[in-house]
C-alpha cells in the first residue's frame, strides 16, 4: 500500500501565500497518490491565546480554504482535530516520552515565546508532541509541510524510536518528511529574515487567500525591497533577502524556476517587476478567494462535512491509540 499521508494548518487566522505555496498547494495532487488526511489543528491554535467566537468561525474559514484550494472530501479526508480525542490521549503518552532537553531545542518555541519565556504557555512549549501524536494516531508515513517545520518532524521520529524502545515493540513507524521545493520557505514582505505567517502582527507582512486585487497590488507595491535592480543570476540574491522572496514567490505561482524567473527579469528595476508579481498573483488567487466565499454561504454544509471527515478519521486512529495504549498498559 502506497503511504498514507498526514498534515495540519492552524485556524489562527486566514491562511497566507505561505501556507499555500509552503503546503496546501502541494496537498492537493497527493489526494490522487496516497490516502490523505489533512486536518485543521485547532488544538495547536489555542497554544497562543484565540478568541473563542473567531476560533471557531476561523476553523471553518479555514475549511473553507481548504476546499477551495482543490482539497476534496471524496478523495481525501478533512476534518478538525479537536474532533477525534485520539490525538490527545497519544500527545499524554508522548510528553512523557519526550524529553525536555529535545524540547529545548526547538527554535520555534524559542521564537514565539519570546524574551518572556517563563509566562509562556506550557501548551507551546509541548506542542510538538501533540503534532508528533497528529501523525502517529494514523501511522502516517509521509508528511508535507514547510522547511519551518523539519524540526518537529525530526523530534515525532525521535518520539517514536524512544517509545518503540521502551515499550519493546515496532509499533510507529518512522516518518519521512516532504519538504517542498521552491517555495518551501515564503518570508515576509515587511523582512526578508522572517518567514511568512498568519500570526504575524502586522497584516502588510502577508498576502492572505481572502485578499482581493487591490490588496494583494497594494502588499506587494509596499513590499521591502533594495535600490539596486534584479540579477540575471542566482549569485545575485546573496545578501537579498527581500529580491529573493520575491523572486521565489513568482517562480513558485507561475511554476517555474528562480532561474527563469532572472533569466527573464534580470535588469529590472522593482517598479514593474512588482507588477508582474501582483498580476501573477491575483491571477492565481482569486478564483480561490471567490469559491472560498461561496462555499461559505452555507456554514451549515461546512460543518457537516467536517463531521463526516472527523469520523472517517477516528475510524483510524481510534485502534492505532487504543493499541498504543494497551502497550503502556493502560
Ligand atoms: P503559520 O505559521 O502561518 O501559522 P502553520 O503553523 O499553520 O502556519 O503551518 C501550516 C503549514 O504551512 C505547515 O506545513 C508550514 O510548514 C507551512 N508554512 C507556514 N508558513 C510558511 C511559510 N512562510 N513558507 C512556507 N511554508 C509555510
Ligand atoms: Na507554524
Amino acid at each position: 500500500m502506497s503511504q498514507r499521508v498526514f498534515s495540519g494548518i492552524q485556524p489562527s487566522g486566514v491562511p497566507t501565500l505561505g501556507n499555500y505555496l509552503g503546503a496546501i498547494r502541494n496537498w492537493v495532487p497527493m489526494q490522487d497518490t496516497h490516502e490523505s488526511i489533512f486536518c485543521v489543528v485547532d488544538q495547536h491554535a489555542i497554544t497562543m491565546w484565540q478568541d473563542p467566537k473567531e476560533l471557531t468561525r476561523q476553523t471553518r474559514d479555514m475549511a473553507a480554504a481548504l476546499l477551495a484550494c482543490g482539497l476534496d472530501p471524496e478523495r481525501c479526508i478533512l476534518f478538525v482535530q479537536s474532533h477525534v480525542h485520539a490525538h490527545t490521549r497519544l500527545a499524554w503518552i508522548f510528553n512523557c516520552v519526550a524529553r525536555i532537553g529535545w524540547l529545548n531545542r526547538m527554535t520555534q518555541f524559542k521564537d514565539k515565546a519570546g524574551k518572556d519565556r517563563e509566562n509562556a504557555g506550557a501548551g507551546l512549549y509541548v506542542y510538538p508532541n501533540l503534532m508528533a501524536a497528529d501523525i502517529h494516531a494514523y501511522h502516517a508515513t509521509r508528511v508535507p509541510v514547510g522547511e519551518d517545520q523539519k524540526q518537529h518532524l525530526e523530534l515525532a521520529n525521535d518520539i517514536a524510536e524512544k517509545f518503540n524502545h521502551d515499550y519493546g515493540v515496532e509499533f510507529f513507524p518512522h516518518i519521512d518528511a516532504h519538504i517542498m521545493g521552491v517555495a518551501a520557505r515564503v518570508m515576509s514582505l515587511r523582512d526578508g529574515t522572517k518567514k511568512m505567517s498568519k500570526s504575524d502582527p502586522s497584516d502588510q507582512s502577508r498576502i492572505n487567500l481572502n485578499d482581493d486585487a487591490d490588496t494583494i497590488a497594494l502588499k506587494i507595491r509596499r513590499a521591502k525591497t533594495d535600490p539596486e535592480p534584479l540579477p540575471s543570476e542566482m549569485q545575485g540574491l546573496e545578501g537579498r533577502p527581500e529580491a529573493r522572496n520575491l523572486v521565489g514567490i513568482l517562480a513558485a505561482i507561475t511554476d517555474t524556476t528562480p532561474e527563469a524567473v532572472l533569466r527573464e527579469y534580470g535588469g529590472q528595476g522593482f517598479g514593474s517587476f512588482k507588477g508582474v508579481l501582483a498580476d501573477a498573483l491575483v491571477a492565481h488567487l482569486s478564483p480561490i478567494a471567490s469559491e472560498a466565499q461561496r462555499l461559505l454561504a452555507d456554514p451549515g454544509a461546512v460543518d457537516a462535512l467536517l463531521r463526516r471527515g472527523a469520523d472517517r478519521a477516528r475510524a483510524i486512529a481510534e485502534p492505532i491509540v487504543a493499541k498504543a495504549e494497551e502497550l503502556v498498559g493502560f
